[in-house]
């Protein structure tokens, strides 16, 4: 009996150490799934700067900053961190960098990327995000 108690004790601790191990990657991203990037398709460069001309420059212009920053030479920066232009403090610590993939995802839903940014504005439609993003990587 005493064996049997102690053979099934071991068993579930080796499962809860098997779940720890299994989960533990996991728990350390604060439960999140990892993220799929998304690349996305082919844009078309003049159609992304009118779309930049009526949607964006509210908020933003090539070179100055707005209620947004400037975004010349945007493709390859770091996330937050063009000197003169106060971002919020997520963005400014984000640890992520512009590229195809992560301004899809910004554009698409900027509080997901980042949680707690201060940019309210989203592109819902994937064709659009990839024109802009075309128009965004020839700002060098
Ligand atoms: C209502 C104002 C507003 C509009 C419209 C807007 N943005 Fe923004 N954008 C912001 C603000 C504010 C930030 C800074 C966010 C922060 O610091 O949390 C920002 C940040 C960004 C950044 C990050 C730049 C960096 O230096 O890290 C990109 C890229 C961007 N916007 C692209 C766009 C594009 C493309 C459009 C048009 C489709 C657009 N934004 C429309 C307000 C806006």
């Amino acid at each position: 009996m005493r064996f049997e108690a102690g053979r099934k004790l071991l068993r579930s601790s080796i499962q809860a150490l098997a779940v720890a191990f299994l989960t533990g990657p996991v728990l350390a991203q604060g439960g999140a799934a990892p993220r799929e990037w998304q690349t996305p398709p082919a844009g078309d460069v003049m159609k992304g700067q009118a779309l930049y001309m009526a949607r964006c420059t509210a908020c933003h212009a090539v070179d100055s900053h707005k209620i947004g920053p400037a975004h010349r030479g945007v493709m390859g920066r770091r996330v937050g961190s063009l000197k003169g232009y106060k971002y919020s403090e997520e963005m400014a610590q984000s640890r992520l960098r512009w590229t195809p993939q992560t301004l899809n995802a910004w554009l698409q839903d900027p509080e997901d990327l980042v949680a707690g940014q201060r940019m309210g504005f989203q592109v819902d439609d994937a064709q659009e995000r990839a024109d802009l993003i075309a128009w965004l990587a020839t700002l060098k």
